[in-house]
């Protein structure tokens, strides 16, 4: 490699901290390494799914390729099936919605989905047991410090925090802060959504079985399970050979609160049943097969006021963290990757000017990511009939399509024009 003009330490290997590693790994003078707590790039049991607007994102970056194998069905480019939507909290259930956009809802097993970005990782970038514990932002020397938590220590030009819901980077970065307003430090600590979800993979074989070797609606669609203040996301993975089951219980007493206790845990199938008695006879089928679920308190993040500082910037849930309502989180931190990569890749940029490229992200990406978080806690009133509309299915059925009109009202691309455009039109202001 030639000398680099930049040094870029990530912080955290998730989805986000990947598909930015992935996303800079074409610029040959940007020099990338990922530092990971863990041992090992890892996610968890479950599914996870995207719309059309991020799968744009991941061809541009050389992944649709693997990921079509990965997905449970490749899109196609043809209107799919996003979510089809029941009420399903009573004996006699029915379809009052069907969101059909563009791809159709796009779905994964995680550790597959996250197999692709390892495996188009350059090698020699990612450095295992590598938990950062505090950052050191150098305005002598420009450079930031990190100190992991085996007492090593590295250098980098700019730090992207990428270290999800409890970051660390986050955390320092509203500490120090010379904000004015004591309380906006607080602003940054993770916040308790009132949803637990239940989370669980059912082998989707045991779901024909019952239903005498025939497909049923939970084998082969994206559902939806709706209810009053509960509901159920269930979906096909593995090229059908899994349904990914969430299920949603809201505690409106909790919203906005911290939540007593730890927030995963594990339980019985029969916890999660419980919830859901009474509800139509296609939900207690599917449910019947759930042994054991992960229990989470959903927390999520007020919309921050800010996604970087200095040479540190914040990307994915580290920056945005959202209830899952609207299967945003990911995608959003995949588009955080794809437009801080194209910043920093223009070659006008260096560790002497980064603050454009970091300017530039923020001003883009920090009202849209934030907007996705607001609007993704609406949908999951919707869903539960808890919206303004209640339960008038004429007027909630467009109103839940609304909510995701930001994945059409521009593309990735013309997102990435406008942050340049803005970059270019910074002056030569040093403000770091
Ligand atoms: C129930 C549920 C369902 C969801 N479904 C969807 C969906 O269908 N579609 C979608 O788009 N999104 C979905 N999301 C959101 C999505 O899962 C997240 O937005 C996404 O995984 C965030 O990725 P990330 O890389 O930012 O953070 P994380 O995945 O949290 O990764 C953070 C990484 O940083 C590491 N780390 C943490 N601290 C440190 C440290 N101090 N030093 C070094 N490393 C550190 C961690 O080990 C981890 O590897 C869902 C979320 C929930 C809760
Ligand atoms: C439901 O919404 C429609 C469309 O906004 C409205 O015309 C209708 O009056 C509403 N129905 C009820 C019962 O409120």
């Amino acid at each position: 490699m030639p000398t680099a003009k930049l040094r870029v330490a990530i912080c955290g290997g998730g989805i986000g901290g990947l598909a930015l590693a992935v996303a800079l790994s074409k610029y040959s003078d940007i020099q990338v390494d990922v530092y990971e707590a863990a041992g090992q790039f890892k996610e968890i049991g479950a599914g996870v799914m995207m719309w059309e607007r991020t799968w744009k994102i991941l061809d541009q970056l050389g992944l649709s390729e693997d990921l079509s194998k990965a997905a449970d069905t490749p899109p196609n480019g043809f209107p799919g099936i996003g979510f089809d939507f029941r009420r399903a909290d009573r004996e006699t259930g029915f379809q009052f919605h069907m969101y059909n956009p563009p791809y159709g809802c796009i779905r994964f097993h995680r550790a597959h989905f996250l197999d692709v970005f390892v495996n188009h990782l350059p090698s020699g970038v990612a450095h295992f047991g590598k938990r950062l514990l505090s950052y050191e932002d150098r305005h002598s020397n420009s450079q930031v410090i990190l100190k992991f938590a085996d007492g090593s220590q590295g250098t980098c030009d700019l730090l992207v925090g990428c270290d999800g819901l409890k970051s660390t980077v986050r955390k320092q970065m509203y500490d120090q802060a010379p904000f004015k307003e004591p309380t906006l430090k607080i602003v940054a600590e993770p916040i308790w959504s009132g949803w637990v979800t239940y989370r669980a993979l059912v082998p989707a074989d045991r779901v024909r079985q019952a239903n005498g070797g025939k497909e049923t609606r939970t084998t082969t669609t994206p559902m939806m399970y709706c209810g009053k203040s509960k509901h159920i996301v269930s979906y096909p993975i593995f090229q059908g050979r899994i349904v990914n089951v969430v299920g949603l219980v809201f505690y409106p007493e909790g919203e906005g609160k911290t939540f007593d206790g730890p927030w995963v845990t594990e339980c019985d199938g029969a916890e999660v049943i419980k919830h859901y008695v009474g509800w139509e006879q296609e939900v207690q089928d599917l449910l019947r097969h759930v042994d054991k679920a992960m229990l989470w308190a959903v927390h999520s993040l007020r919309p921050l006021p800010m996604y970087t500082s200095g040479r540190v910037a914040l990307l994915g849930d580290a920056a945005h963290a959202m209830t899952p309502h609207q299967g945003a989180g990911a995608g959003q931190a995949i588009e955080d990757a794809y437009i801080l990569a194209a910043l920093l890749g223009e070659p006008s940029i260096t560790a002497l000017n980064l603050w454009k490229a970091l300017s530039a992200y923020e001003s883009i990406r920090l009202p849209f990511a934030n907007r996705v978080l607001r609007e993704s806690a609406v949908s999951g009133k919707m869903y539960e009939f808890n919206s303004i509309f209640q339960d008038n299915y004429t007027s909630l059925g467009p109103a839940i399509d609304a909510q995701w009109s930001w994945l059409w009202e521009s593309t990735p691309e013309e997102e990435v024009e406008r942050a340049l455009k803005r970059m270019r039109g910074l002056g030569v202001k040093h403000k770091l």
